[in-house]
């Protein structure tokens, strides 16, 4: 590792590293990937075992804090969550003036960004208390904004958090309860989507992240800072990819059309990509690939649904594409959004969503970095250099001589 800070001061010499492919932007000790092996450790607990023998609030609790919680301060945090996932009935107000039809994910935007207006009295970013309270406010309420975003844009009235449930069963409940309907959590449906957050918490320096400390470095408020993150997730390269990939498999539609696509996707003069395939970091199977494809399974057998034939395609497609020369050359595998399209399908949520429910999930895990990068005394505002590339000086021409 080089330290090209000192450089630059000693020579004034620096790096051109487009996409950062390179260049480490921060220290941290919260999350640690080692892509070659395939291996995620969230403070140093492989990510198999939080998936399958934790919650998602442990989760939160231990990417914040750094250490597992006791029972009384898993009790503790548990209760301060739930108390804090109602929103300001102003703030559903606010949603009357999105169209009808927005996508979720400009509503969970927007919706985020506004916290910053409607919780203003934890935007100071020096109180260590403030900054807890928009902590613990965003953790709660981006599901509840999640849940109106959703009931928002399929025109049904907002379902109000049921505070004995737990933080995902609650979260099911807003989104697919009824009025005047009876609904029942599933438990497995519950677990499934719980592990789905867990998965999804945090991932070190993604995009949307270093957006988050980018944004956060000149100072702005942690909502502000979340919104940014949640901006850079919608994009297909990033956040969008599981709905990216569950449109790919529907168009796809058959196992025998596979090889036609495997082609396109080797193709260097066709955009195409096989969505849901290859890592920036992961150069080995995404290990939370692995757990996904197991839950999968698991959602459709409790859902009674045998036949998938999208499942049917995605498996095919993993078959062909992992014994596949360019594949295997460049080291593309599935990731982890492969498969959780057709989970969440089958659990009932419209493409447009699954974004949505990936920054319900990262929401811990920018909040984490966040706050690790406010604490950090030598921390500097994140400025990156350029190569300047364009014309030398000129005159300016009056405009009759141009
Ligand atoms: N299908 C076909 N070819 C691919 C794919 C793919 N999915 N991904 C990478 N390649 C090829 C590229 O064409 C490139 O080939 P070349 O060396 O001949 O030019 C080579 O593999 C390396 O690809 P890069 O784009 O340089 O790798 P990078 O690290 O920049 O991109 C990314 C990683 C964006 C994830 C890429 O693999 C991709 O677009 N995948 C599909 C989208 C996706 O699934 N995104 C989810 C990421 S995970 C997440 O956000 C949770």
């Amino acid at each position: 590792v080089i330290d090209i800070a000192k450089l630059y001061a000693q020579t004034g010499m620096f790096t051109y590293d487009p996409g950062f492919t390179s260049t480490a932007s921060c220290e941290s000790q919260i999350t640690y990937i080692d892509g070659d092996k395939g291996v995620l450790l969230y403070r140093g607990y492989p990510i198999e075992q939080l998936a399958e023998h934790g919650d998602f609030l442990e989760t939160c609790y231990l990417l914040l804090e750094g250490e597992l919680p006791t029972a009384a301060q898993k009790a503790d945090f548990d209760y301060r969550i739930t108390r804090h996932t109602m929103v300001h009935e102003q703030m559903a107000r606010f949603f009357q003036g999105f169209r009808r039809d927005a996508h979720p994910m400009a509503v969970m935007v927007a919706s985020i960004g506004a916290m910053s207006a409607f919780y203003h009295d934890s935007t100071d970013i020096s109180d260590p208390h403030q900054r807890m309270i928009a902590s613990m406010r965003m953790i709660a309420k981006v599901p509840t904004l999640a849940a109106m975003a959703y009931k928002y844009t399929i025109g049904q009235p907002f379902v109000y958090p049921l505070n004995s449930l737990d933080y995902t069963s609650n979260f099911l409940r807003m989104c697919f309860a009824v009025p005047a309907e009876e609904y029942k959590v599933n438990p497995v449906l519950s677990r499934a989507l719980d592990r789905i957050f867990i998965l999804h918490a945090d991932h070190e320096q993604n995009a949307s992240t270093s957006t988050v400390r980018l944004a956060g470095s000149s100072g702005a408020n942690p909502f502000a800072c979340i919104a940014a993150g949640t901006a850079c997730l919608w994009g297909p390269a990033h956040g969008g990819a599981n709905e990216a990939a569950l449109k790919m498999l529907e168009e796809i539609g058959s196992v025998d059309n596979i090889p036609k696509y495997i082609a396109k996707a080797k193709d260097k003069n066709d955009p195409f990509r096989l969505m849901g395939f290859g890592h920036r970091v992961y150069k080995n199977y995404d290990p939370r690939a692995k757990i996904m494809q197991k839950t999968t399974h698991e959602v459709l057998n409790e859902l009674g649904i045998k036949d998938d034939p999208l499942l049917d395609v995605a498996v095919e497609l993993e078959r062909i594409a992992l014994s596949d020369e360019y594949f295997i050359e460049k080291k593309l595998y599935p990731n982890i959004d492969f498969y959780s399209g057709i989970t969440l399908k089958a659990m009932g949520f419209p493409t447009s969503m699954f974004t949505v429910l990936f920054a319900v999930a990262r929401t811990v895990g920018w909040i984490a970095q966040w706050k690790e990068m406010i604490e950090d005394p030598s921390q500097k505002i994140g400025r990156p250099r350029q190569l300047y590339t364009g014309s030398a000086q000129r005159d300016y021409p009056p405009i009759g001589r141009r």
